[in-house]
């Protein structure tokens, strides 16, 4: 799937330049990705957040803010589209993730949420950067999802995948049996 590889492509965009004295400064980038690979109208759907300070120094007082799902076409399922940080050191991860439930199907574009967060102790101008955008991606009607991925089918798969060994190792057992009776007796004649 296309939209799945475009997931894990880091961006984000700097507001303010940075000069020398700067390279103390903690400094964010941060991502966005959708987990799912089948996005489907009323099924949960996971958005993962991940910030990664590449700067020299903490970043302090860190928010994580995501006003990109409108309430009409997104409920919350678990977890919340802000998350803050006391401080992240640098060279450090933080994750961050939504479980969102979308109330219609169609085509939707997911775009980036924005950090902010100030650079180091002195300062007191809060940087302002955008996680990358994972971009457009399609919800699919719940109905036609069912349709071709009916649950009676995926009982069936599982089923199927929990009884092959059990079924596999007596066939093989009387396979080889078989075969060695069949040579001796082919050795036989
Ligand atoms: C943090 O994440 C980045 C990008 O995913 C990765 O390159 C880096 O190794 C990670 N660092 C740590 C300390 O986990
Ligand atoms: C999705 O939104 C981004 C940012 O607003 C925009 O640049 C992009 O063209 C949009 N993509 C589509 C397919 O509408």
């Amino acid at each position: 799937m296309k939209f799945h590889v475009a997931l894990f492509i880091l961006a984000v965009a700097f507001f303010h330049g940075y000069s020398a004295d700067d390279e103390d400064a903690g400094r964010l980038l941060a991502s966005k990705n959708v987990l799912n690979q089948y996005l489907v109208e009323g099924r949960d759907l996971t958005i993962e957040y991940r910030i990664y300070n590449i700067g020299g120094s903490a970043a302090l007082d860190v928010k994580l803010e995501d006003d990109t799902f409108p309430e009409a076409d997104f409920d919350i399922s678990s977890g919340s589209l802000v998350a803050k940080w006391d401080r992240i050191a640098p060279n450090t991860n933080v994750t961050h993730a939504v479980i969102l439930r979308p109330l219609k199907y169609g085509y939707f574009n997911f775009t980036a949420a924005t950090v902010s967060y100030l650079p180091s102790e002195k300062s007191s101008e809060r940087q302002v950067g955008y996680t990358s955008a994972p971009g457009e991606g399609g919800i699919v009607n719940s109905k036609d999802f069912e349709r071709r991925f009916s649950p009676h089918v995926l009982d069936w798969l599982v089923f199927a995948v929990m009884t092959l060994p059990s079924l596999g190792i007596p066939f093989l057992l009387w396979y080889s049996s078989k075969s060695k009776y069949d040579i001796s007796k082919a050795k036989k004649n």
